[in-house]
């Protein structure tokens, strides 16, 4: 597929500006063309907000103009809390509508009403770059379940660290930046009982330092009840889900409920908690992105279950030798990963290395509403 034009390319830089921020609804990029000139542009704003065409179009006089916009405008639906942008569209007396994608949630009727109000619609321009933007949503529209991400930090001979040496933290100022922007982007995070008892950490996001205005979800898994209820990912600063087992300590519970932090009783398998029951209940609870940062143990699981979407493996360079805690644990059933569409960027000393799994492909774009 040919690479986007320019105009729907500010489009798309636009919605990538709020990616994230926006859940559930989608993160959309809009622009006003006039006489080959961007003259309003829009972004979504934060669930119950203006939307990106609504935005662009507060800003001018629209009469006559071009609409670039990244993913279907919306129509009415029961309960809709917004102005449905068909509307504003067409009373703003927009010209010509360039979308790049169908949203599957109106499923072409937001063209339909366009077209049928007279107004130009082409449909495609930067659809691939879109959908690859848009992939949290899009899985989450078809399947239910949230787009997982798995972040490691990873040394040279594949160690995520070694505890026996006080070695628990890998990657540089760099890494851990860029790492916490990712954590601003996305509806959840998750590690391991494992984890929450090695490395106590918060599991906030603070890009630039600062604690992100939209905080991600934080979940646990702890099946047998083994964290401390004072630990810091259980402190206020977020909301909290505990994953847990019958059968966990009632006075555990106890402990956590009092802090306000909701409990998610889970079947086991083979004495793990159950990923997809607890993807499907995520998923419920409009939980479009998460990124899975446990240990060993947690990622073995869900590359067992075939539930990563997309690895990033912050590989940090030294070798941790003997006593490092390899990332593939032995005993783990782990599959092998082929990475497409891989991205890499240095982030001195450390080197992010991104991809996609596989495990889960977009549907192709729809270029023709049925009429
Ligand atoms: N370099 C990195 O990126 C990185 C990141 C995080 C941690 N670490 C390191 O990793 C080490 C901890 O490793 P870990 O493997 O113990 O931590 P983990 O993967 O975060 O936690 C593992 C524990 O999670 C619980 N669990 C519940 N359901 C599970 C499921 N479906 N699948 C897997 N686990 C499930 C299990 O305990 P229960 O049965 O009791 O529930 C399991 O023992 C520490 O040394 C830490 O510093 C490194």
């Amino acid at each position: 597929m040919s690479a986007p034009s320019p105009f729907m390319q500010a489009a798309i830089d636009l919605a990538a500006s709020v990616r994230g921020t926006t859940s559930p609804n989608p993160w959309v990029g809009a622009v006003l063309v006039r006489d080959g000139r961007i003259i309003a542009q829009g972004a979504t704003a934060p669930y119950g907000g203006p939307h990106a065409e609504a935005n662009a179009l507060a800003r001018t006089d629209a009469r006559g103009t071009t609409l670039y916009c990244t993913l279907e405008p919306c129509v009415p639906f029961p309960g809709k809390r917004t102005p449905p942008c068909t509307e504003t569209i067409i009373a703003a007396g927009v010209r010509r509508v360039v979308i790049a994608l169908l949203d599957p949630h109106v499923g072409g009727k937001g063209v339909q009403r366009l077209r049928n109000a007279g107004i130009d619609v082409e449909i495609g321009d930067g659809a691939e770059a879109v959908t690859n933007l848009l992939r949290p949503y899009l899985k989450w529209r078809q399947l239910g379940i949230p787009y997982v991400i798995a972040k490691v930090a990873v040394s040279l001979d594949g160690a995520v660290g070694a505890p026996a040496a006080g070695i628990t933290w890998l990657t540089g100022e760099a890494a851990i930046a860029r790492a916490h922007r990712d954590r601003a982007s996305v509806d959840a995070i998750l590690v391991g009982s494992g984890t929450v008892l090695a490395d106590d950490p918060a599991l906030t996001a603070r890009p630039n330092g600062q604690p992100a205005p939209r905080q991600p979800v934080r979940i646990v898994l702890d099946a047998r009840g083994r964290t401390d209820p004072a630990a810091r990912v259980f402190q206020p600063t977020a909301p909290v889900i505990v994953a847990t087992a019958p059968g966990s300590p009632p006075t555990w519970r106890q402990a956590l409920l009092q802090r306000g932090i909701t409990l998610l009783e889970l079947e086991r398998t083979e004495g793990r908690l159950e990923l997809r029951q607890l993807l499907q209940t995520l998923g419920q609870r409009n939980i479009q992105s998460l990124i899975v940062e446990g240990g060993p143990t947690v990622h073995a699981s869900f590359f067992d279950a075939d539930l990563v979407d997309e690895l990033h493996a912050y590989v940090t360079p030294r070798l941790l030798g003997s006593v490092g805690l390899p990332l593939v644990p032995p005993q783990h059933p782990f599959p092998i990963v082929h990475l497409d569409n891989v991205e890499i960027e240095p982030l001195p000393p450390d080197v992010l290395v991104r991809g996609y799994t596989g495990s889960w492909q977009p549907p192709l774009p729809i270029l023709t509403p049925e009429a």
